[in-house]
C-alpha cells in the first residue's frame, strides 16, 4: 500500500520534487530511469533542482537496442553515468534453463516470475538504504495509475518516500518540454511506442489504442503492471 502525504495536489513538477526531497530528508534519493520521454524530462529537471540525485536503471537483459542508445545519449548530453542494476545471475540462469526464454507468454504466473527476477528483485537492491525514490509515472498513462499522488509513502519498500513529479502532465506538455530542451528521446516513441518496457513484451500500438495497449498485449488491462509500482 502507498499512502498519500498531501491531499492538496501540488501541481508543479518542480514543487513536487523539492517538497518530496525535503520529505526524504534530501539524502540518498534515487531516480528510477527506464529512458522513457517522461524519465528524460525528470532527469532534465533534476539537473537544475537536485543534481546530487543518483540516476539508476534496471537492465533486465531484454531491453531494446534503442533504449540502451538513450543511455549513451545521456552520457553525451550531461556526462551522466547511470547506476545499473542487473538481475541475479543464479536466478536468471535457473529460469532460462528450466523454462526457456519466453516463459512469460505462457501464463500470468510465469510473467510475474520473469518480472520478479528481472525487475522487482533488482529494484529492491536499487532502493536498499535509500530514503526516497523518484519516478516518471503519470496519471494519464493508465487506469491503474489514476490514484497516483505526487508524494507517497512507499510501504512496499519499507515506507520510504516515493516522488512522482509528472503526475498531472499530459502528453502535449511532456513532448513540448522534450522538444524545447532537445532531449535525446527514444526513437521507438515516434514509431508507435508511447510506453516502452522489455522488447519481447512491448509492441507498437495502433491509432486510438490505449497508451499501454502495447505492453503485455496478450494480457487483460488490469494486469498491465510488472510489480515495480505495487500500491
Ligand atoms: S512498468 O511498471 O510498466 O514497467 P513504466 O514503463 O510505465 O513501468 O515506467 C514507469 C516508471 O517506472 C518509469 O518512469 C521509471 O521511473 C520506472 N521504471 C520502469 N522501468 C524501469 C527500469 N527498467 N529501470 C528503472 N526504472 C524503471
Ligand atoms: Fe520478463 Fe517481459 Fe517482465 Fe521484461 S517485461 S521482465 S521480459 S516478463
Amino acid at each position: 500500500m502507498s499512502a498519500s502525504i498531501s491531499s492538496s495536489n501540488i501541481s508543479a513538477a518542480e514543487e513536487i520534487l523539492t517538497a518530496g526531497l525535503q520529505k526524504a530528508a534530501d539524502k540518498n534519493v534515487g531516480m528510477a530511469c527506464s529512458f522513457s520521454v517522461e524519465d528524460l524530462v525528470v532527469i532534465d529537471l533534476l539537473r537544475n533542482i537536485a543534481p546530487q540525485v543518483t540516476i539508476f536503471a534496471i537492465d533486465t537483459g531484454r531491453l531494446h537496442e534503442e533504449t540502451y542508445g538513450v543511455a549513451e545519449a545521456l552520457l553525451q548530453k550531461y556526462g551522466l553515468n547511470i547506476d545499473w542494476y542487473l538481475p541475479q545471475t543464479e536466478a536468471l540462469q535457473q529460469l532460462e534453463r528450466e523454462k526457456g526464454l519466453f516463459s512469460f507468454r505462457e501464463s500470468l504466473e510465469n510473467r510475474h516470475e520473469c518480472c520478479h527476477i528481472r525487475k522487482v528483485e533488482p529494484l529492491g537492491r536499487a532502493l536498499a538504504g535509500r530514503t526516497g525514490w523518484i519516478t516518471g509515472q503519470r496519471r494519464a498513462q493508465s487506469t491503474t495509475r489514476n490514484g497516483l499522488e505526487g508524494i507517497e509513502v512507499d510501504e512496499a519498500h519499507g515506507g520510504i518516500i516515493k516522488i512522482n513529479p509528472l503526475i498531472d502532465w499530459d502528453d502535449e506538455r511532456v513532448w513540448t518540454y522534450a522538444t524545447d530542451h532537445r532531449l535525446p528521446v527514444n526513437r521507438l516513441h515516434s514509431q508507435g511506442y508511447p510506453s516502452i518496457g522489455c522488447a519481447p513484451c512491448t509492441r507498437a500500438i495502433k491509432p486510438g489504442e490505449d497508451t499501454r495497449a502495447g505492453r503485455w498485449w496478450w494480457e487483460n488491462p488490469e494486469n498491465k503492471e510488472c510489480g515495480l509500482h505495487r500500491r
